[in-house]
């Protein structure tokens, strides 16, 4: 049944809308298309007419033409909920922390994964109320001193 009006659509409605749709062949068949009636008389109404015949065929070009060029559209670079540093050092344009070796004076340090700690680049246990909002699972880079 579905099929059946499909076929019926595709193969009977749809070409006889596009056969009696005034698509014109040149640029002065669009200008004559927006005059007169084909009599010779000058009727708005008559012109007008035509062109709202065409907008939904318009509209379908359109369409199309969008589809086939969306791809390669440009997409947007910065969305702000991909961001992932939302308020540290923003002003660079590459927040890099290095921290020596040799200077790990504890047995133990905890870093920052998260980008919500207040004293990044150590974690201050912001990640918690993190995970805790978002669903998230994100937990700090602990290193360790072997005790020798
Ligand atoms: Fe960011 Fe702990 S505060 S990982």
């Amino acid at each position: 049944m579905v099929l059946e009006s499909v076929a019926r659509i595709v193969k009977v409605q749809l070409p006889a809308y596009l056969k009696r749709l005034p698509v014109p062949e040149s640029i002065t068949g669009f200008a004559r298309l927006t005059g007169g009636a084909e009599d010779g008389t000058q009727c708005l109404t008559h012109a007008s007419f035509r062109m709202l015949r065409l907008l939904p065929f318009l509209g379908v070009l359109a369409l199309l033409g969008y589809l086939a060029v969306r791809p390669f559209l440009p997409k947007k670079k910065h969305q702000k909920d991909s961001l992932i540093n939302l308020k540290i050092q923003k002003e660079n344009p590459k927040v890099v922390n290095e921290i020596n070796i040799e200077d790990l004076c504890l047995t133990k340090a905890a870093y920052c994964r998260c980008w919500r700690s207040k004293t990044f680049p150590a974690c201050d246990g912001s990640h918690n109320k993190h995970n805790e909002l978002t669903g998230d699972n994100v937990g700090p880079l602990i290193l360790k001193k072997k005790e020798v």
